[in-house]
């Protein structure tokens, strides 16, 4: 079954955590960023775990392996239950975050490709490839690759084969979630569904992917 994660970028607490929980019967996982953990505090993982679906922390973590460490070890013990990480770092400190997340029993994501238009002035010619090559060698598991790009998702598929993919960048960026939803292991979506009159209904509606 391919998943429906929501990405709660909403700003004010209590939005958030009611878009959560009217959201949460059409979801399989919340996607939790800098933009909701800077302004509503850390503590918005306690009221987010009440809905009893696991928290990806996408901080995106880029830094040496032991800050990495120090990173990786904040967001579990918060409660999240997987973190989003940089490969472009090294083996060294992306395998940092995947021991930490393994650790703990939860799951660490190598960003193998991005989804927005300029990520292809440094992804491409080969770098998304190496990226996925090495969450497979550092056993992440799984990568996240670019809704806007199926034939790239499709590519970084030969190489990453059974792990998970998780693909943010349908609706508001332009990918289409059925053709998407064929080829991943999970669709990551934000502003078409927190921005919309109805989140609950707009969440049902991309819910149908989960087949
Ligand atoms: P929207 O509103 O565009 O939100 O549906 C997408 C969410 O996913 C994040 N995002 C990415 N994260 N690699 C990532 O690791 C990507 O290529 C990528 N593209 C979008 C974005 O920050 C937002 O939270």
């Amino acid at each position: 079954m391919t998943e429906l994660i929501l990405s709660l970028d909403v700003l004010d607490r209590k939005r958030a955590v009611q878009i959560a929980e009217s959201c949460a019967p059409f979801i399989d996982e919340i996607k939790v960023g800098y933009p909701l953990v800077l302004s509503a505090g850390l503590s918005i993982v306690e009221d987010l775990a009440g809905l009893g679906l696991p928290l990806i922390a996408d901080f995106k973590v880029a830094d040496i392996p032991n800050t990495n460490r120090l990173i990786c070890e904040a967001v579990f013990a918060a409660g999240f239950d997987a973190v989003i990480a940089h490969g472009f770092v090294g083996a060294d400190a992306a395998r940092a975050c995947v021991e930490v997340a393994h650790n703990h029993s939860g799951a660490a994501y190598i960003v193998a490709e991005m989804s927005h238009p300029g990520a292809t002035e440094f992804f491409h010619g080969g770098v998304a490839e190496s990226l996925a090559e090495l969450a497979v060698a550092c056993r992440a598991d799984g990568i996240i690759a670019p809704a806007t790009r199926p034939e790239r998702i499709a590519r970084l598929r030969e190489i990453v084969g059974e792990k998970a993919i998780y693909s943010p960048g349908v609706g508001a960026q332009g990918g289409d979630p059925d053709t998407v939803a064929r080829l991943v292991d999970g669709v990551i979506v934000g502003r078409s569904i927190y921005e919309a009159e109805d989140p609950a209904a707009e969440a049902e509606r991309f819910s149908r992917i989960r087949r």
